[in-house]
């Protein structure tokens, strides 16, 4: 076989090899190398509660329609998704629930966005909408070791939006978006203005956007206080 022959077979396997490895599905850990993203303890290490937000920047739609979708994905128990999100844009009606953010007026108006997160109130409704979806057993759990009291029930909703809240606040610092958790609000006031019935009732707010470079309280400038890993971590 000449020299030339040679060459063009090499040529043609590495690249028909190429385009074999392009076109295979790639795993979260190739995907993440390839967008040379940061890990998991690196968003850790630099997300934060932002105190001030940049009023001018908005998030995108594209970016909002990911959030909901991240947000729908949320894991919980016996996948009983007790809970609905209000996603809020409304310059007028971040203003109204400003007056009912206590403390938090200013993050709420000043952010891109809220979401709001709300848990089943109507348990009627609620377990009539797990019933068509649910196994026997997930049922069978549900009746069986939660809906031994009311209050129970309840507690375990909210445990139930709390993962949701913790799933979310991951989600934007992944996205690159400063984030605010809030119970510093009054819930009932919330419920009022948004007039949305009596199924849902809210628990916390997240204001979402972009921080204000003068926001004192960013990492860079306030560092992180946590408890000590000896306080906090029990190896066994
Ligand atoms: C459920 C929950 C409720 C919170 N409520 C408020 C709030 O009302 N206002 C506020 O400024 N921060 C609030 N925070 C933020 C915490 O104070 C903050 O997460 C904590 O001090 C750690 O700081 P870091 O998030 O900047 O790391 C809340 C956080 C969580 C998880």
């Amino acid at each position: 076989m000449s020299k030339k022959i040679v060459t063009l077979l090499l040529s043609a396997f590495i690249m028909g090899s190429l385009f074999w490895s392009c076109t295979q599905p790639k795993n979260n850990q190739q995907k993440a190398a390839d967008k040379g993203s940061v890990s998991f303890l690196e968003l850790a290490q630099t997300r934060y509660t932002t105190k001030v937000y940049d009023a001018t920047k908005k998030l995108s739609e594209d970016q909002i329609n990911e959030l909901a979708e991240i947000l729908r994905l949320a894991p919980s128990s016996i996948n009983s998704q007790p809970w609905q999100f209000v996603i809020i844009a409304d310059q007028n009606l971040k203003s109204s629930l400003a007056e009912v953010s206590l403390g938090n007026a200013s993050k709420v108006k000043g952010a891109s966005h809220l979401v709001v997160f709300r848990g089943a109130k109507n348990l009627e409704k609620l377990e009539a909408q797990m019933k068509e979806y649910l196994s026997e057993g997930s049922l069978a759990f549900y009746t069986g070791r939660v809906k031994n009291d009311e209050e129970g029930v309840r507690q375990w909703i909210g445990r139930q939006v709390y993962i949701s809240l913790g799933f979310f606040l991951a989600a934007c610092a992944d996205m690159g978006i400063d984030s605010t958790p809030m119970e510093g609000i009054d819930t009932a006031g919330y419920d009022k203005i948004l007039n949305l019935g009596d199924d849902y009732q809210t628990l916390c707010v997240v204001a979402i956007g972009y921080r204000s470079p003068e926001d004192s309280n960013q990492p860079s400038i306030t560092p992180k206080k946590r408890l000590s890993k000896e306080q906090v971590i029990k190896m066994m």
